[in-house]
């Protein structure tokens, strides 16, 4: 399949703004680094950020991010990353922060901007690149959150537009650039046992869990401002589902890929009140940053419906949140039962499980089917076990390191539409503001007891266990 715009010339310079701050300690950095062990970062690095340092207090931070990462295992790539940084130190408001950069970019003629800066700070640093007359032939690259809600992504998608070509704006959903994830495209459109049972007609139902044993780390107030709806459902869970649900793309092609997305999004039935329970775990409010009487989530399961043809009837149940009793990324496919039960044992009438297939995402990849198996002895009773496929690959680069050389590149297969999310933004909008309020529960607990009453079928939630395989 074509990854995307084959013909995009390369760009020649990278400018973080931003470049003091936790994204690119945590993942920016880190990724130049892996870049530049397999020798394919060959431009210039230019931070930006408002702190009053100079290169050598960047090169520094850089070389502390990348030991925090994982370590200095590579020297001489460290010292060649090191070697491309420069640093501007100014404030986004002021024209002259630009012209300092436009010094910095020499003759470069093709940067590629990343916006690892607050979202309200996104029009500013676009408009001073516009006014700069540094926007040309440049490419940005925005980081989420992709607007607070769909009238403020559609403000933002026009902000962009206005300075910058559609092709030219990449919008990240780090989950796009995960192996286990592409797996799902590449699994489901390279087998052809999967397309006979895909559908309404078999599947009883899909869960997709997000589950973090941590809490907001020291988020807070970025927390407050979303809240694990804004933060994790509207877009990576929501990418999940699409790639799950999609049609066979017509072609060759990512903008068919694309397409097919998006018509996904279109069909899912904006959400209500009573198909989602949001949580908020004891401790959040005493966490820096939050509200001392704040309603925001930091666990929410919703009930969702993409009025499909192919999904008519089915549920899907989503599930997402901190502080919970372990940490992985699940998608489970229960299939119906057989139709008539002819075993003593046949697990769903039993309140089991059927048969059903497993995505582990995080934190190790894997693929199990599940299927029953009879027991030895003179009864007609078995078990459910799972044909098991560990996934991991050790070469495997890390999203932020595909996804920076991708938009490098101008290749953007592996970035979300304007149109997808839009329309991903129109299904939550409704719960925004009228929905019930977070309901308590404890740390280490798999959230409020309220959102076991979704699922009314089947096996209920499924809860990742903490190995591969189970
Ligand atoms: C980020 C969210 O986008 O994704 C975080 O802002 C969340 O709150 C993270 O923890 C999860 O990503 P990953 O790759 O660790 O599963």
């Amino acid at each position: 399949m074509q990854t995307g715009n084959d013909h995009a010339a390369s760009s020649d310079a990278l400018v973080l703004f931003g470049a003091t701050g936790d994204l690119g300690y945590k993942k920016i950095f880190p990724a130049l680094y892996a870049l530049a062990r397999r020798g394919i970062l060959d431009v210039p690095v230019i931070g930006v950020a408002s702190r009053a340092w100079d290169r050598t207090q960047l090169r520094q931070h850089a070389r502390n991010a990348v030991k925090a990462s994982g370590g200095i295992v590579d020297r001489p790539a460290l010292d060649r990353l090191l070697a491309r940084l420069d640093y501007v130190s100014g404030d986004y408001r002021d024209p002259g922060t630009f012209a300092a950069l436009k010094q910095a970019l020499g003759a470069a003629c093709r940067p590629a901007y990343y916006l690892a800066i607050p979202p309200t700070l996104f029009e500013t640093v676009v408009n001073g690149l516009a006014a700069a007359g540094l926007a040309g032939q440049g490419r940005v690259i925005v980081e989420k959150p992709f607007g607070r809600d769909l009238a403020s992504a559609r403000e933002l998608n026009h902000v962009l537009s206005s300075v910058f070509a559609e092709e030219s704006i990449f919008r990240i959903d780090h989950y796009l650039g995960k192996e286990a994830i592409m797996n799902i495209l590449y699994f489901r459109f390279a087998n052809s046992f999967l397309e006979p049972v895909w559908n309404r007609d078999h599947v009883a139902g899909v869960q997709i869990t997000l589950a973090e044993a941590f809490g907001v780390e020291g988020r807070g107030a970025y927390y407050e401002t979303a809240g694990s709806l804004r933060d994790v459902v509207q877009n990576h869970l929501f990418q999940i589902v699409a790639l799950l649900a999609m049609e066979p793309p017509g072609y060759q092609g990512f903008d068919a890929v694309h397409a097919e997305k998006y018509k996904v999004f279109r069909a899912m039935r904006p959400l209500t009140a009573d198909n989602l329970v949001r949580g908020q775990y004891a401790g959040y409010r005493d966490e820096a940053g939050v509200a001392p009487g704040s309603d925001v989530e930091t666990f929410c399961a919703l009930r969702l419906y993409i009025d499909a043809w192919r999904w008519q009837g089915v549920p899907w149940y989503l599930r997402a949140g901190k502080c919970l009793a372990g940490t992985a990324a699940e998608v489970l496919v229960e299939l119906k039962p057989p139709p008539q039960p002819l075993f003593d044992d046949a697990a769903p009438a039993a309140g089991g499980r059927a048969n059903y297939l497993r995505f582990r995402l995080s934190p190790h990849a894997a693929i199990a089917l599940a299927a029953r198996v009879k027991r030895a002895g003179k009864a007609f009773t078995g078990e459910q076990r799972e044909l098991f496929l560990q996934d991991d690959r050790p070469e495997e680069q890390a999203p932020y390191e595909r996804l920076l050389e991708d938009a490098l590149a101008g290749e953007d297969a592996l970035f979300a539409r304007k149109d997808c999310l839009e329309a991903a933004w129109a299904v939550v909008e409704p719960v925004l503001e009228r929905r019930h309020a977070a309901l308590p529960y404890a740390c280490g607990s798999w959230g409020p007891a309220a959102a076991n009453a979704l699922i009314t079928h089947g096996g209920g939630w499924h809860n990742p266990g903490p190995e591969a395989a189970q």
